[in-house]
């Protein structure tokens, strides 16, 4: 029998915001889920004139508060299933904690919060509460990035020496702030983006990437931390050099001054047999280099699993792609693959069983953004104190 759509709720997403769009089509998009309600706005009366004019119907609410409080009261199957958080920084930890007091599942965008105080009171809050709690690191959807975290944790690179994670960009090397972009405006102010914004936007996204396509956890973090624009009240160039606790180093290194980059998110790893390199513009194919051996091109959906290199990939992670290669999938459908793992997450946390996905080998959890967070603030610390090497908590 066809399962029931999941109802999800949105808070913020209104007024020719952004990262709503791809959330909303990603939740959309197979049909089992749909967003239901939202809470588009901070001023009442905009959220809910923003509702009435969303493109298809939804309830609105006039807070997150009013949103929580009446979703609540209804009964399974009527109310929210899950709410998707789309705000600035500053305005996640506030829902997110009363939606998991309210037992309502979460998927957050990142960075998690501006503090690392907040941090750790949300993981406290889910480790206690057992409620479903994704954090939205995009670029763990793409079946490229799934596929290069099995090759890499199977140990075909052989032992991992260097990594290097990083995101550049060029939208921020004009003072967009000044001239009408709502995004830029609020990443450049510490009240609302935290205690750094090229950090905190897409270093941890480079963070993100490092850890769960190799397992490691950075131990030790050199922090520098940039602004490179005149007046800008934020950094926009964040890199560190980072211990691993394997022995290995590398670099997590982001920047949004550089004209000509759109979304340059990669990784490379080198390993003592091989390296990976992947990029994220490219993103339907992964890079193998191994010693005195001819170079491989994996394409997603085009992989044959025993082909003398690969070996053990999981049938999962096989059937994964959703459209033959060729034809690309992308951003959106990167965002659905996170959607669509935390989905089995919430049906199981409503039947009462345990969570499939919630082991951060599908979607980043609670930790991961916390951990993200810890990174941030340890590259900041070490930038204040001469780039002097900082422990990871
Ligand atoms: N995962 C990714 O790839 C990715 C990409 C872009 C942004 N992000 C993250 O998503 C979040 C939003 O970024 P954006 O670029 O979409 O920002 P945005 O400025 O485009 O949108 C923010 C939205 O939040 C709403 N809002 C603010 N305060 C609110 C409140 N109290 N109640 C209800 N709504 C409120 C605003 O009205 C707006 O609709 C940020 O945390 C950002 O870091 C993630």
């Amino acid at each position: 029998m066809a399962k029931r759509p999941l109802n999800v709720g949105l808070i913020g997403g209104g007024g020719g915001a952004f990262i709503v769009q791809p959330h909303q089509k990603a939740i959309n998009s197979d049909g089992t889920r749909r967003v239901t309600c939202a809470a588009l706005h901070p001023d009442p009366n905009v959220a809910m004139q923003e509702a009435e004019n969303w493109p298809f119907p939804i309830k609105g609410y006039r807070s997150y508060d009013e949103l929580i409080e009446q979703e609540s009261k209804k009964p399974v199957g009527e109310r929210v299933d899950y709410v998707t958080i789309v705000t600035p920084n500053n305005v996640h930890f506030d829902p997110a904690m009363k939606c998991i007091n309210a037992g309502i599942p979460v998927f957050c965008e990142k960075p998690l919060t501006v503090t690392l105080e907040e941090a750790d009171k949300l993981v406290a809050a889910v480790n206690e509460k057992k409620v479903p709690f994704g954090v939205a690191h995009t670029y763990l959807g793409h079946w490229t990035t799934r596929f290069s975290r099995h090759i890499v944790r199977s140990g075909l690179l052989g032992q991992i020496r260097w990594v290097d994670a990083y995101y550049i960009q060029g939208w921020l090397a004009e003072r967009a702030e000044d001239t009408g972009s709502m995004q830029a405006e609020w990443r450049v102010d510490p009240k609302r983006a935290g205690i750094s914004n090229c950090g905190g936007d897409i270093g941890t996204h480079a963070l993100m990437q490092l850890r769960y396509v190799t397992g490691l956890e950075v131990t030790q973090v050199s922090g520098h931390v940039e602004t490179f624009v005149k007046g800008r009240r934020l950094d926009d160039a964040f890199f560190t050099y980072v211990k691993l606790d394997s022995g290995a180093h590398g670099l997590v290194r982001a920047l949004q001054i550089a004209i000509g980059h759109k979304n340059d998110l990669g990784i490379e790893v080198n390993g003592t047999k091989g390296t990976l390199v992947w990029k994220q513009e490219e993103h339907e194919k992964v890079v193998i280099h191994l010693l005195g051996q001819p170079d491989r091109l994996y394409y997603r959906n085009a992989v044959t699993p025993n082909d003398g290199f690969l070996k053990d990939v999981p049938e999962w992670l096989m059937k994964e792609p959703t459209i033959p290669s060729g034809h690309s999938e992308g951003f959106h459908d990167a965002f659905a693959r996170l959607h669509r793992s935390f989905e089995e997450d919430v049906r199981a946390y409503e039947e009462g069983k345990p969570l499939p996905n919630a082991d951060g080998s599908k979607y980043a959890t609670v930790m991961d953004g916390s951990i993200g967070i810890a990174f941030v603030k340890a590259a900041v610390d070490s930038a204040h104190n001469g780039n002097s090497w900082v422990q990871m908590k």
